[in-house]
């Protein structure tokens, strides 16, 4: 569904009064970070790789365009995509503009960042206004020190110099970030001598797990990633998207604030780096199940099962930067979830959620508040006291085109049994396009 589509479909199906509980058997929708890696890293390999579930949204396709603007040819039937890869870091020269729009696509930006900045021509990355407000200095500042040259300010749109060399880098990342590691990864992969990158606090490994399989193997341990210079292509292969955990969220919350849910859910991501929210229900006592896993993808996937939460206290939420980066994409749902929760639960050291697609800490509490809710904005975090009877909100419901608020407040009106208008859904077209008809199906016991 495109944006329009998604509009009309909440204007016209989607009837909160008559729902009750999410229940039947569903397949979470491919991962947005594990496609668009899939899509770069299979743009860089010698020979055809093939990805099935490639994830039908408008982040992947602006990167999926930005390669092949960059002479990649990329082929889509149905649930198949093949991408005849260039066997080399080198792009063809920008045939006609020099200019890659990524729309709205933080990790597309931040993962073609470093490959752009060893070509033998110039480029320039663009976005939409969100991702144009977002800053980039966290990589423009290391990728500066291996010799990339870029043009511009800390945002897009940036210009990215022509440049025949990268050096190696021995580097702290200063932020938890799984887009900054992975664009310095793919920096020191492409340099002249060894890097070494010591990381802060475990994040969502997929490029590492996707880099292997492409047949580029990385020395890790604890928290340093040694790479050592890769001149050699990466090979091509065979590949299945697995599930986005940040979309099935919504459901499995959606689910627990409901009454009379049974929701089984398959094809999630067990990788551990993702599945904080997992982990923090089961903490709180949730009647939720994680089954045995299966391998996809170099990554492991399962099925969870889920029902409403009973009348009993559920104790409050603790989120700081041991866990944070589990559940970065998850805030805005378990800030929701922490509105029903007994007691107050604790969002810190979280600053970095000041720079997505919106600022997900004010935004968060403003909506929130709207609802009734006893939340309070930090500069790093949140707290929220619970548990508050959800309340008709007063003002209009705006997700400011943060696909994440949008599926938040959605899931809150559900909550409420009301239907609130919305500005800004058509967002959710980013990450999860088909949210509303899944959302529509399960309620009505599909
Ligand atoms: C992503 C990593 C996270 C996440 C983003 C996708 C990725 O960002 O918020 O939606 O694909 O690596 P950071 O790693 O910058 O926190």
């Amino acid at each position: 569904m495109n944006e329009q589509q998604i509009i009309e479909t909440f204007k016209t199906k989607f009837q909160p009064q008559l729902t009750t509980g999410l229940r039947g058997s569903y397949r979470v929708p491919s991962d947005k970070s594990i496609s668009q890696r899939a899509l770069i890293f299979a743009a860089l390999a010698q020979g055809t790789s093939e990805i099935t579930h490639l994830l039908p949204a408008a982040d992947v396709q602006h990167t999926q365009k930005a390669l092949t603007d960059l002479g990649i040819q990329i082929v889509q039937r149905q649930r198949l995509t093949w991408v005849v890869g260039q066997g080399g870091w080198q792009f063809k020269p920008l045939a006609t503009r020099p200019q890659l729009d990524l729309g709205n696509s933080g990790t597309g930006t931040r993962l073609l960042l470093p490959l752009l900045s060893r070509q033998s021509f110039t480029s320039q990355l663009v976005g939409d206004a969100s991702l144009s407000q977002r800053p980039l200095t966290n990589f423009l500042e290391p990728l500066q020190k291996m010799g990339a040259k870029f043009s511009g300010g800390n945002y897009l749109p940036l210009t990215i110099q022509a440049n025949q060399q990268l050096h190696g880098i021995a580097y702290q990342l200063p932020v938890a970030s799984a887009q900054l590691k992975s664009a310095l990864i793919l920096a020191a992969l492409q340099a002249d001598t060894p890097s070494q990158l010591v990381t802060l606090a475990p994040t969502r490994d997929h490029t590492e797990r996707l880099l292997r399989l492409f047949g580029v193997p990385l020395a890790i341990q604890g928290r340093t990633i040694k790479v050592l210079p890769w001149q050699r292509p990466l090979q091509a292969t065979a590949l299945t998207v697995p599930g986005d955990p940040s979309s099935a969220a919504f459901m499995i919350v959606a689910a627990l604030l409901l009454p009379d849910s049974h929701l089984q859910l398959n094809n999630h991501s067990l990788n551990p780096t993702r599945i904080g929210l997992l982990h923090l229900l089961q903490q709180i006592g949730a009647p939720i199940v994680i089954g045995s896993s299966d391998q996809l993808a170099a990554e492991p996937v399962g099925q969870i099962g889920v029902q409403s939460l009973t009348d009993r206290a559920y104790p409050p939420l603790q989120i700081d930067q041991h866990n944070l980066g589990q559940v970065i994409d998850e805030i805005p749902i378990l800030s929701l979830l922490a509105t029903q929760l007994t007691g107050t639960s604790v969002i810190k050291q979280a600053a970095s959620l000041r720079h997505k697609e919106t600022d997900r800490l004010h935004v968060i509490t403003e909506q929130l508040r709207l609802f009734g809710a006893q939340i309070t904005e930090q500069s790093d975090g949140l707290t929220i006291t619970g548990p508050t009877k959800l309340h008709l909100p007063t003002e209009p419901l705006n997700a400011y085109d943060d696909h994440r608020i949008a599926m938040m407040l959605i899931v809150a009106s559900l909550v409420l049994g009301q239907k609130i208008p919305i500005a800004g859904l058509g967002s959710i077209a980013t990450s999860y396009p088909d949210f509303l008809t899944d959302l529509i199906q399960l309620s009505q016991g599909a």
